[in-house]
């Protein structure tokens, strides 16, 4: 964190780890309240090869499980582990009625089909809501297993701007499927009017200033600065980018946080924005995900 926020702590500054730490909050009654009835949760996470950001990734992963009182499983394999033996993995948690959350860290080492891997996953287990049957559940408005990030932006966007977004004009910049493409889906279910531009979108700046509401999701180092911003418009940053800058590398979102800051009504920074809610939200899928399994508890 810059000094300047410590000095001058800005009420428009989004502190996506003090309402991720409430939701983690929230989840441990609920993992107390099922451990009550019997039943505690797991979460099983699956980790294919060395990439050093998923280590990270997985680390923090079972350390917030611990935290929350979910029982977390890690299975590590090596880079070269073939597709099948991964399936058969898979295979045998879905069978597993003490495992109640699935999670494959993403990427996975090229011999591997991302998609059979992910459509093996049962899709009440599949915490990520990465299955096309979550997918096309959540494009139809249903309460299915949604991905972690955007879901975590939609709380962010409440605890600004309160729970109705309804009538709200949200422009979300990117279309990934892990971010983009949900979070769109997510502010439609809200009742947003919503627009997607992406790397082929002529004028997006233009797109931009009629936002009540822009999402972030480019992997593009300040891309969005403050000519692209309507005045009080609420700015979620979901980039995560690791810059080399006077001899030190720092890590920075899609936007110019410091430009934009002025024009907004909220904002989100970059580290301590939508990074802790990825894996808040995480922890609520796996309780969503015990809800599904046991639905007349
Ligand atoms: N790798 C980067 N982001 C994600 C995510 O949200 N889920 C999984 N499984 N892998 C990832």
């Amino acid at each position: 964190m810059s000094l300047t926020l410590l000095q001058h702590p800005d009420a428009r500054i989004i502190d996506g780890k003090a309402i991720a730490q409430t939701v983690l909050e929230e989840v441990k009654k609920e993992v107390d309240d099922f451990k009550a009835k019997g039943i505690e949760a797991c979460l099983a996470v699956v980790l294919v090869g060395e990439d050093p950001a998923s280590q990270v990734y997985v680390r923090n992963k079972v350390q917030k499980a611990a935290f929350v009182g979910i029982r977390s499983l890690e299975f590590r394999f090596e880079a070269d582990l073939d597709e099948h033996a991964l399936l058969e993995k898979i295979d045998a948690l879905n069978a597993d009625d003490s495992v109640h959350g699935i999670l494959v860290q993403l990427p996975l080492p090229t011999q591997i089909n991302e998609t059979r891997v992910l459509e093996r996953i049962d899709p009440k287990k599949d915490v990520d809501g990465f299955h096309s049957e979550n997918v096309g559940g959540l494009s139809q408005g249903r309460d299915v297993l949604t991905p972690c990030t955007p879901t975590g932006c939609i709380r962010l966007l409440k605890d600004s701007l309160g729970s109705d977004l309804s009538g709200l004009h949200a422009v979300v910049i990117g279309r990934s499927n892990i971010v983009g493409k949900p979070m769109a889906a997510l502010l439609l279910k809200e009742n947003c009017t919503v627009t997607v531009v992406h790397s082929k979108t002529r004028n997006i700046g233009q797109v931009c200033q009629q936002a009540d509401i822009v999402v972030v999701a480019v992997g593009k180092p300040n891309m969005v600065d403050a000519s692209y911003l309507k005045a009080d418009a609420v700015v979620i940053d979901v980039g995560i980018n690791r810059i080399f800058e006077n001899g030190k590398t720092r890590l920075v979102g899609d936007v110019d946080f410091e430009d934009a800051l002025p024009m907004v009504s909220a904002i989100t920074p970059v580290p301590g924005g939508v990074g802790p809610m990825t894996i808040a939200y995480l922890m609520k899928n796996t309780l969503q995900a015990v809800r599904l399994q046991y639905p007349n508890i």
